[in-house]
């Protein structure tokens, strides 16, 4: 079993009856929605919202009851990656880049808890990726030349074989974006939320509640504030 699995099963026993669960996006996330389907067919009762549509089609695929996104207001625990977490707990996210239904999630949850392996942890977030920013796909030039205003070098992200552009679960267009890394975290997050044309960003101020990593081989709860 790998780091990632590892955390992520161990997140799955943590759920108990009667729960909603947010399910994340990405490799780690997978983990978690194969054992949670496990622990489903042995009879733990539970409902599931899902963070993207390869991840509603992965639950499904598995028999977790789904729910529809906009027929809920309110869940107990999201589970997901992250690309970086910092010393604060400040996350990156978005490499899976459907980030409006993540940061939903994050924030309608009671408790986010956020699963990770040691290579995730940063002195600063956009120490190791660029910024991801979901932005309307007609005004990205606009948001792009804004976005240059305040230091950040990058471009529209480009499918894996470069064949075309990476448009998200709800037709937005990502720039990857490179800031300078004297501009903090929070005040950048602050920056690209003000700013007209970005539907949603990968910086996730304040939002984790627990986050568990893998150390020694044994997982690692921090509990955040
Ligand atoms: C998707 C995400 C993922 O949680 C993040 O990219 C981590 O992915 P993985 O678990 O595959 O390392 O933010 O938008």
């Amino acid at each position: 079993m790998n780091d990632k699995e590892r955390v992520a099963h161990h997140a799955a026993q943590q759920i108990k009856d009667g729960m909603l669960v947010g399910l994340g996006t990405g490799s780690t996330a997978n983990y978690f929605i194969e054992e949670l389907a496990r622990r489903s067919h042995e009879g733990l009762h539970i409902k599931v919202v899902a963070s993207s549509v390869v991840s509603a089609i992965k639950a499904q695929s598995l028999n977790l009851p789904v729910l529809g996104f906009d027929t809920i207001q309110q869940l107990d625990v999201y589970v997901d990656g992250a690309d970086e977490v910092s010393a604060d707990f400040d996350l990156l996210k978005g490499r899976g880049f459907d980030l409006v239904r993540e940061k939903i999630l994050a924030r309608a949850a009671d408790q986010f808890w956020v699963l990770i392996d040691p290579s995730k942890r940063v002195d600063r977030i956009g120490a190791n990726y660029a910024i991801p920013v979901e932005v309307m796909p007609f005004a990205w030039q606009m948001v792009k030349r804004n976005l240059e205003s305040l230091g950040g070098v990058g471009d529209l992200r480009q499918t894996a074989n470069k064949d075309g552009l990476v448009i998200s679960s709800y037709g937005s267009v990502v720039l990857d974006m490179v800031f300078d890394a004297a501009l903090d975290t929070k005040t950048l997050n602050d920056l690209l939320s003000n700013t007209p044309g970005v539907v949603e960003h990968g910086i996730f101020c304040n939002l984790a509640s627990v986050v568990l990593c893998v150390a020694d081989g044994q997982v690692v709860e921090q509990k955040v504030g």
